[in-house]
């Protein structure tokens, strides 16, 4: 009979093993439906038996709820970069210099290079101990917790001839698929979209809560690894022994015995990349033993024993027919530059983001330019510069607008931005749209209203205002095109429902520049009702953790506002909440007032940006670094040395976790 440990160790196994073969292999071994009954069931276990809990399971890929800011770690070897180059005569350099340097015989491994986000990963007897961006090179943040969510990584390895401790390093990437389907999620939560692949790993990486990480499906690459013991001394043939241990290492990986191979690998790649499901720039280079590229060296920043030949952006050029003025939410305008419909990289281009005034300019840009367009990484296609050589007849200087294209108001230059908008915000058709759409988003009012609502409404002439929203009558619009009873219904009871979002995401529903969730929340908490909110000044608000100059302003000139404060008035009288809940408020006390902490390392009871709303809700004030104003360090594991060394002088108070807790 087996015991309940023997059975939790053989689901662990198992599971890993179907992991590893969907996600690593791309060959699935069983139906996703007995994969999940078996991890229920393993789940049951561990839930029942706690005592057998263990980090590397499969269970834990879920990503725990407790979100923690990351902790600085030391590398254990420095994160070098590669030196790069576009030009093939500067490969051929490489490849000479080395042969001269050597002076024997060795091999050189082409590999892809990958363009997402570098990771550090530690390895102690076979199980992950600990995953490190590449921060400075020297220190980076310890993501643990969020590494462990991706499928591809390894928690426990499989074999046994790997080092007791190694480290592995490679690229974690997010699939150009699942980037654009989250870029389609941010759009219409009227988030702002990312830029490229690189940033949406680098970012959700970086994400406080691995519940999210786990949600978008990021996936590895292994391309080295280092230590003490390894197998061979051949990188390739350590990579082929990582495979084995059951980490994604590409198979576009080549050990190439001459120049002509190289420029094999690299012509042949710079065109099938286009087929993989994940961004590339570019072929590594690397002298494949380990003693060769020690004989080689380092230089402070790069491997000489290595080199990237990064490949071209690319480009093509078009005319240039008519540029356009987008009024957004906020009311910044940004052109837009209509081109002739061209090919780029398998899709065709019609329009190209000109991002300012400033970039206008630069690029001298007159209507009917032959415009040279790029697309490096980003979904936007951008305009790198024009071939003024091709210009024929030279049409009108394109220049930036004065008045806002929807209204007609005079627009604005804020003295260090780039940007113009257009500061009509209530009389302005895109911006009021904007504002409403923003208002009743999910994580705004969460207000359930199909796409092209606002649209309607406002043609129909009921909404002008978020205000509005909560004067509209079933009647109003159960007979609108394309609205039923039903519809009506559910949009009346979801204005009902929206009357219990809370003080703070009604603050953020407002739509203030500049306020966005987090900075509602802290100003929800420092001023516990929109009045007190209201009477706040700049010290103030300034005196609120994260709020600067910007902001307050942003804050001040909104509530100056008459039309403002009457929108407020009328929702107040609405019944949404515009003051902490009482169960918040009753949580509130004085006890720290007139105390300043810093908070500092890992908790095991509340995360950090719990502990500091508990520190804010009893009248205390956070501060990020040790002063002689300081007067208590919250140490959670792991403080920050620098800041322990600093208390010490300062005499500043050390407090534990419980001890805080007790304070309160
Ligand atoms: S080797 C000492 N191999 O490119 C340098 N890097 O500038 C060791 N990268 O940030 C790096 N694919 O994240 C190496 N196959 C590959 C790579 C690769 C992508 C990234 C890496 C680093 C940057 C180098």
């Amino acid at each position: 009979m087996e015991t309940i440990k023997q059975q939790i160790e053989v689901l662990r196994k198992k599971i890993a093993d179907w992991n590893y073969r969907y996600y690593v292999l791309d060959q699935p071994a069983v139906s996703d439906f007995e994969f999940d009954m078996e991890l229920k069931r393993l789940e049951k276990l561990e839930a029942e038996y706690p005592e057998y809990y263990d980090a590397s399971s499969p269970t834990q890929r879920v990503g725990s709820d407790i979100s923690k800011n990351f902790v600085q770690v030391e590398h254990l070897y420095p994160m070098l970069s590669l030196t790069n180059t576009y030009s093939e005569g500067e490969i051929s350099e490489f490849y000479n210099r080395t042969k001269k340097a050597l002076n024997e015989d060795f091999e050189i491994v082409c590999e892809l290079k990958y363009d997402g986000t570098s990771i550090s990963l530690i390895y102690e007897n076979g199980v992950l101990v600990r995953a490190i961006t590449r921060g400075d090179g020297a220190r980076g943040d310890d993501v643990t917790v969020n590494v462990r969510t991706i499928r591809t990584i390894p928690l426990r390895l499989q074999g046994s001839n790997y080092p007791p401790l190694f480290e592995i390093r490679g690229e974690i990437l997010l699939p150009w698929q699942v980037f654009n389907q989250l870029n389609e999620e941010r759009a219409e939560a009227e988030e702002t979209r990312f830029a490229n692949p690189r940033n949406a790993a680098a970012g959700t990486l970086k994400t406080l809560n691995p519940q999210i990480v786990a949600q978008r499906k990021l996936d590895s690459y292994l391309y080295s690894v280092l230590g003490n013991g390894l197998p061979y001394d051949g990188h390739y043939e350590n990579l082929e022994a990582a495979r084995s241990w059951g980490f994604k290492i590409s198979d576009a990986m080549r050990k190439c015995h001459s120049l002509d191979e190289v420029f094999d690998f690299i012509r042949y790649w710079d065109i099938e990349r286009k087929n993989l499901p994940v961004a590339t720039d570019g072929i590594v280079l690397k002298v494949n033993s380990a003693k060769q590229q020690l004989n080689l060296g380092w230089t402070a920043k790069s491997p000489r024993w290595a080199i990237a030949y990064k490949f071209q952006a690319e480009s093509v050029e078009t005319r240039l027919l008519s540029v356009d003025f987008q009024v957004g939410r906020t009311g910044t305008v940004t052109p837009v530059a209509n081109l002739e419909p061209v090919l780029l990289s398998g899709s065709v281009v019609k329009r190209a983001s000109l991002h300012n005034e400033d970039i206008i300019r630069q690029l001298d840009l007159h209507l009917g330019d032959w415009c040279r367009v790029e697309k490096g990484g980003e979904i936007i296609p951008k305009i790198t510069g024009v071939n003024k050589e091709a210009r024929f007849m030279i049409g009108d200087t394109v220049r930036f607008i004065r008045n806002c294209p929807a209204c007609g108001t005079p627009l604005v230059r804020e003295p260090d931005e780039a940007a113009y908008y257009c500061p009509n915000r209530s009389g302005c058709e895109p911006q009021i749209k904007g504002m409403i759409e923003h208002f009743i988003s999910r994580r705004a009012m969460n207000i359930n209203a199909g796409e092209g609502t606002v649209d309607t409404f406002y043609k129909a002439g009921l909404i002008r205002n978020v205000a509005d929203l909560y004067d509209i009558r079933f009647r109003d619009i159960c007979c609108l095109e394309r609205w039923g009873e039903k519809s009506a219904a559910n949009f009346m009871e979801s204005i009902q429902l929206s009357k219990q979002v809370p003080y703070e995401r009604v603050l953020y529903s407002l739509g203030i520049r500049f306020v966005g969730e987090t900075v509602a929340k802290r100003l929800a908490n420092a001023c516990p009702d929109i009045d007190d909110l209201m009477q706040a000044d700049l010290s103030r608000l300034t005196s609120i953790e994260e709020i600067g100059d910007r902001i307050a302003d942003s804050i001040l000139a909104y509530f100056a506002d008459d039309n403002n404060r009457k929108l407020i008035e009328r929702l107040r009288s609405n019944n949404l909440q515009f003051a902490l809940s009482e169960d918040i408020l009753a949580g509130r006390t004085e006890v720290l007032k007139g105390k300043t902490f810093v908070i500092s390392g890992v908790f095991t009871q509340h995360s950090r940006d719990e502990y500091k709303e508990l520190i804010e809700r009893n009248g205390g004030k956070n501060s990020a670094s040790v002063s002689s104003k300081t007067d208590f360090i919250l140490a959670g594991e792991n403080m920050g040395p620098a800041k322990w060394e600093k208390a010490q002088k300062l005499g500043v108070k050390i407090i534990s976790e419980q001890e805080f807790l007790t304070m309160i």
